[in-house]
């Protein structure tokens, strides 16, 4: 096979090379494109853009094949936890029992918030969207962190990774707790990561909550399946803000951000918002595939179809299976997930989703578990968020050990007005 591309523009002919990754995915690689022949190349929503190599993740759609490290999402979904899956994203390699008693000793001591972060929380309303209150908190976290704000051998991005997965989630249960108007519970050494985290979310000061092993076991696999997802919408964020040499803290503030939309991380918000509106309009589910289907006002079927999976989601087979089996183990009846199962059967025995490649995502299934956890909607995308956090810093930590690395920069088409006169403001 060729290892060069040739193009040919304006009657001359040009040769780019290719560039083959460790499972054959090709690239032409067009960097000296625009010096030598003056042209970019135009590609709306990157669809077909590699903005970096990258060694952390690897993702097949068509197969339906997600691996951190090389290692298959199944045998981490059924073996791992999230704390180990973290250190393997981010640091390229399963921990040692050493590693990993030295990382949870970190999370342990990073686990409490500096008390006058704390009273940042006084500063927001009760009803301020947890999302906008987790990227405040995590820039306001890097105030208290100075020597952080460089960092330059491996033991302090490890204890900078340490204090964002851990103070995280404090501050998201801060949030939730704000939000109901409860105090703040401060979190327990006793607890691993996710007991830690309900033990925040749900104990109240004359009752403990006492994580079952099920529940800590959904959240685990919740997070571990979250963990990262290559160049995504929000990852990508971390990436462009981190090429400008912005801190780690700076640059999963910038994530959060991103993945606050709907058509990413709120997109298992609005799933479960569209299964309440199905619900309370009476409408049959048939009928509510009808409109998205007649592209009625844009509305789609939320926790369907994803940028690269186009046959099936690796993580929602996971996750469906695990929702399933703890539904049952909890006895739990919900009108939703019934609206939800028959909104499966309809749309996946649909031409207009089955010609589009429009399966369920991750984000039809993960709503459902976390209601069954009892995470309010309110939390659902600061949970994914959580879950992400090792993707982002893995990610930055590439762009800050790459010595070759640039500011991202990309260019554009412009379609604007050509050159104007300016016009007096009487005579406008
Ligand atoms: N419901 C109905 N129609 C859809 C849907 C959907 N969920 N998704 C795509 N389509 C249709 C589009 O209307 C379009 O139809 P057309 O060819 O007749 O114009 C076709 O499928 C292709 O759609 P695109 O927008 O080009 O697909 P793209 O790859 O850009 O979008 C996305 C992917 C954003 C995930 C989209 O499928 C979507 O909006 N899904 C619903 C939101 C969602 O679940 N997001 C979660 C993503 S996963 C994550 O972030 C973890």
């Amino acid at each position: 096979m060729s290892h060069t591309c040739r193009i040919e523009l304006d009657g001359k002919s040009h040769e780019f090379p290719v560039v083959k990754g460790t499972e054959n995915e090709l690239a032409i690689d067009i960097s000296t494109l625009r010096d030598r022949t003056g042209y970019i190349t135009l590609d709306d929503g990157y669809g077909n853009t590699g903005s970096c190599k990258s060694a952390i993740t690897y993702i097949d759609g068509d197969q339906g094949i997600l691996r951190y490290r090389g290692i298959p999402i199944e045998q981490l979904a059924e073996n791992s936890s999230f704390v180990e899956t973290a250190q393997l994203v981010i640091w390229g390699k399963l921990p040692s029992p050493a590693d990993r008693d030295r990382f949870s000793a970190l999370l342990t001591q990073n686990q409490m918030m500096h008390e006058s972060l704390r009273n940042h929380f006084h500063g927001f309303p009760p009803n301020a969207h947890p999302m906008a209150i987790l990227s405040a908190m995590l820039n306001a976290m890097s105030c208290y962190e100075p020597e952080m704000m460089e960092i330059d051998d491996d033991q302090t991005l490890e204890r900078a990774a340490a204090r964002i997965i851990s103070k995280v989630r404090t501050v998201a249960a801060a949030s939730y707790k704000m939000s109901v108007g409860q105090p703040l519970i401060y979190p327990r050494t006793d607890y691993k990561y996710c007991e830690n985290f309900l033990h925040m979310m749900f104990s109240i000061p004359y009752k403990d909550y006492e994580p079952t092993p099920e529940v800590a076991r959904a959240l685990n696999l919740f997070l571990i399946l979250h963990a990262d997802h290559e160049q995504n919408c929000s990852t990508s964020t971390v990436r462009m803000v981190a090429s400008s040499q912005a801190n780690v803290f700076a640059s999963c503030a910038a994530g959060v951000c991103a993945l606050w939309g709907p058509l990413h991380g709120g997109a298992n918000v609005a799933v479960i918002e569209m299964l309440e509106f199905i619900r309370q309009s009476g409408m049959s589910v048939a009928d509510y595939v009808s409109r998205v289907k007649a592209k009625d006002s844009k509305l789609r079927l939320m926790g369907f179809g994803h940028r690269v999976y186009k046959n099936f989601d690796p993580r929602s087979k996971i996750l469906k299976m695990a929702a399933d089996q703890m539904l049952a183990k909890m006895n739990i009846n919900d009108p939703l997930l019934e609206i939800a199962g028959q909104l499966e059967q309809v749309a996946l025995s649909d031409p207009y989703f089955i010609e589009r490649k429009l399966y369920p995502n991750v984000d039809f299934y993960s709503g459902t578990i976390l209601r069954a956890m009892g995470i309010p909607v309110s939390m659902f995308t600061v949970m994914f968020a959580m879950g992400r956090l090792p993707g982002w810093i893995a990610n930055w930590k590439e762009i800050h050990d790459d010595p070759k690395s640039r500011i991202y920069r990309p260019r554009q088409v412009y379609v604007g007005n050509t050159i104007q006169g300016f016009v007096p403001k009487h005579l406008r």
